[in-house]
């Protein structure tokens, strides 16, 4: 069989429902490794913000494409991508094959070469387990009760500035999470081999703390062989 080009770096794939708080948990695994880390929602979030920008209609897979194609990774960071407008349109870009496709190189790239030499890579997403790199050293599952995820995220908004009803931003999430895991292509699933954590109860010490415990076996391992070389 042939090999996949991520399997010289040690990679966490950390998939999970929207406001599960995997990017959280993705950023605290990357920075207790020295890991490399990629949110690649925010490539969605990115797409979907190109294609509003141009005035496009982000379910249509010509504007879509268009918009994979020209996004500006600087933006990666800024506020802008993080509103529910972007997110609802990040999930109806991230539905459409040709999107998908147009964004599968970098994630493979940044996975096979973690950027500043890192020996592994912590990615978080929907597909990240089962379709990106299903041979991850680890992967984990992340989900929490919807009303839970809710309040995060009218706490998060709010942070930003954004006022929310807490009961529009639960259905919204809702009506995401079942896009997301009905869609054909790259459904949200947990994959088979993946460790699920629900963070419903865990204070972000707390459901760090018992990521850390699900993954650390495998990726103490794998440092050791490769110092072993
Ligand atoms: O994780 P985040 O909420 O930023 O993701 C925004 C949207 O991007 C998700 O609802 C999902 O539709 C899409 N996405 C995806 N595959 C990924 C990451 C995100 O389809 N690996």
């Amino acid at each position: 069989m042939k090999k996949s080009p991520t399997t010289r770096s040690i990679v966490i794939a950390v998939d999970g429902t929207a406001a599960s708080g995997k990017g959280t948990l993705a950023k605290k695994l990357a920075a207790h490794f020295h890991f490399a880390h990629l949110d690649s929602g925010a490539l969605y979030r990115l797409t979907a913000l190109a294609v509003l920008d141009a005035k496009g209609d982000p379910k249509d897979p010509a504007d879509a494409l268009k918009g994979a194609q020209s996004i500006d990774l600087s933006l990666a960071g800024d506020p802008a991508i993080r509103t529910d407008v972007v997110g609802q349109a990040a999930s109806q870009v991230a539905a459409i094959g040709a999107v998908r496709q147009a964004l599968l190189d970098f994630q493979r790239s940044f996975l096979a070469s973690p950027p500043g030499g890192s020996p592994g890579a912590v990615m978080d997403g929907r597909d990240i387990g089962t379709v990106i790199c299903p041979e991850a050293t680890a992967k984990l599952y992340i989900d929490a009760r919807p009303e839970l995820r809710a309040h995060r995220r009218w706490l998060e908004l709010k942070g930003m500035g954004i006022a929310r009803d807490e009961a529009g931003l639960l259905a919204e999430l809702n009506a995401r999470d079942a896009a997301d895991k009905s869609r054909p292509i790259s459904p949200l699933k947990q994959a088979p081999d993946a460790a699920l954590l629900d963070t419903s109860d865990l204070g972000i010490d707390a459901a760090f703390a018992a990521a850390l415990a699900l993954v650390s076996t495998k990726i103490e391992g794998a440092l050791k062989d490769r110092h072993r070389g």
